[in-house]
């Protein structure tokens, strides 16, 4: 099989709708949803998982009181507030997966439509917001005591950075791309006291001065070259020399995939890593589908996840919530690649997320179409809700395949280019070859996932230890930071599509 990396897009594909619904009704369904919590207090427009699985949300600080109160009595000056100048909540929490519960976090400046990356050693770098936010870097540095919280650093950036997306790069410091009005690139922490490069790319995806190009899909290719796409165009850039490498030829048909006409854009499953080349792949997707996200699971499937089937993103242009995920299945047959999966009753619209967690999970939050927290009187409520919705890996039924690692540990350190040694159990049949995945925790927001990225790694050996269900791989650690930037990964034994629960792994 030719070794690939291969990017799809979403896009309003109206005429496969009502072909595909029907072949697609009687093989139907799976998946569950849960209803983790009713009311987190704000809505989750942005999302990250940290090492330590809690996750990191935020919204934006300056339309008025959440529903969640600051820690310790505390209340912030908001003087950029358009509904009160005294805010004594909170826009920023931290959801802890195992206990499932929330604790709110201090941010002052807005972080409204940013981005970030987890670095190396696990700290969570966010960038950029508005007014005056969008200047700021802050970090959160993950902790069990319940006491960490944001730290924020003015001037951290170059340019005012509103709709950026950012990528974590081989030497562990992070890019910052595009964003309003900005036609250019920097590097967080900054490299040269100017620290800005031009990028006439986004400059010629700013259509008719129509910002068709807002968070541009960014994402390493293995080459350490970046793939970059805005509008209906990509470049492969190198953003050493400033360069465009490659031109690739506009998605047919022209219309925009990027804000506001967001679709939504993953890298597919690294392997065989000899010879990767980038490919175009368009296919139609079972339903039309706008501000959807889509998440890597751990068997190497693509969830595609929340939005509308029509309208657009920003404030009240989405309709038609689309309640039914589809699955993505990049290994079968072409004709069969997609299922629709049990539907949610909750509408994720404009401003909702979704990113993996560790148990193989998938979390869904926020959906706020509006410029204020809007419970009633309008179309789409403002949501304040978590769900998890669980893949039919999860069912019970395929317990006796799960595997279950018992080494290495969680967390543990791997280096490049060495073998790994996984010892794992798993009571029913296991079928050889099993299949060792790395994923790379997304930031996520807007319906892109920065920086995700799942590796199935190279394997060298399986072997059964005696009698006890315990069995052992060795696979091959990726080669080069180009290929897996450093730092924390969740890797995972697949045992015939079925995953086991990830164990945290530190890539140094
Ligand atoms: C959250 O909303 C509930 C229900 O409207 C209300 O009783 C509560 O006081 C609110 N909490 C905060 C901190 O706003
Ligand atoms: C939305 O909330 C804002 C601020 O509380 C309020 O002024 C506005 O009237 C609300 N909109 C609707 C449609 O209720």
């Amino acid at each position: 099989m030719g070794a690939r990396a291969t990017i799809i897009f979403h896009a309003l594909f109206l005429t496969s709708l009502q072909l595909l619904l029907t072949r697609h009704v009687s093989s139907a369904a799976g998946g569950k949803w849960n209803l983790l919590l009713p009311n987190v207090g704000i809505a989750a427009m942005h999302m990250q998982l940290l090492r330590n699985d809690r996750v990191v949300m935020f919204d934006r600080t300056n339309f008025g009181p959440s529903n969640i109160s600051l820690p310790n009595g505390n209340c912030r000056d908001s003087p950029n507030d358009i509904v009160t100048k005294l805010d004594c909540t909170a826009h920023s929490i931290e959801y802890d997966v195992a206990s499932n519960t929330v604790r709110p976090l201090t941010v002052q400046s807005n972080t409204w439509c940013s981005s970030g990356s987890v670095r190396p050693d696990g700290v969570l770098v966010q960038t950029g917001g508005d007014r005056d936010g969008e200047l700021k870097a802050r970090t959160f540095s993950p902790c069990n005591n319940n006491r960490c919280d944001w730290v924020e650093f003015s001037n951290g950036l170059a340019t005012r950075r509103w709709y950026a997306s950012n990528h974590i790069l081989p030497d562990g410091k992070q890019i910052v791309v595009g964003g309003q009005g900005k036609f250019n690139y920097e590097f967080y922490p900054k490299t040269t006291s100017q620290n800005v490069v031009a990028l006439p790319f986004l400059a010629e995806t700013n259509d008719r001065g129509e910002e068709n190009n807002l968070y541009p899909y960014v994402f390493l290719n293995t080459d350490g070259n970046l793939f970059i796409f805005a509008n209906n165009r990509a470049i492969l850039l190198d953003y050493v020399k400033n360069t465009v490498v490659k031109t690739f030829p506009a998605i047919p048909g022209g219309d925009p995939r990027s804000y506001p006409r967001t679709g939504s854009a993953v890298l597919l499953p690294l392997k065989n890593l000899e010879a990767v080349k980038i490919e175009a792949e368009l296919r139609k997707m079972p339903r039309a589908r706008v501000m959807g996200d889509m998440t890597l699971l751990p068997n190497g499937d693509v969830l595609i996840i929340n939005g509308g089937g029509s309208g657009s993103a920003a404030w009240e242009l989405g309709r038609e919530p689309v309640l039914v995920p589809d699955l993505y299945q990049p290994e079968n047959p072409v004709n069969s690649r997609f299922e629709s999966l049990n539907p949610t009753t909750i509408p994720r619209m404009y401003h909702s997320t979704a990113i993996l967690l560790r148990d193989g999970r998938v979390l869904v939050g926020g959906s706020n179409p509006h410029a204020f927290y809007n419970f009633t009187g309008v179309l789409f409520p403002t949501e304040l809700s978590l769900e998890a919705f669980s893949p039919v890996y999860l069912e019970p039924e395929f317990a006796n395949l799960r595997p279950k690692i018992m080494s290495p540990k969680s967390p543990s350190r791997i280096k490049y280019r060495t073998s790994l040694k996984l010892q794992f159990k798993v009571t029913g049949e296991v079928k050889s070859p099993v299949k060792v995945t790395m994923v790379f925790p997304s930031f996520t927001t807007h319906s892109f996932s920065m920086n995700q990225r799942l590796l199935v790694l190279d394997n060298v050996k399986f072997t059964r230890k005696g009698k006890s269900m315990t069995y052992e791989v060795q696979v091959r650690t990726p080669r080069s930071a180009n290929i897996a930037p450093p730092g924390y990964y969740m890797i995972f034994v697949v045992n015939q599509n079925i995953p086991s629960e990830g164990v945290w792994v530190r890539l140094q």
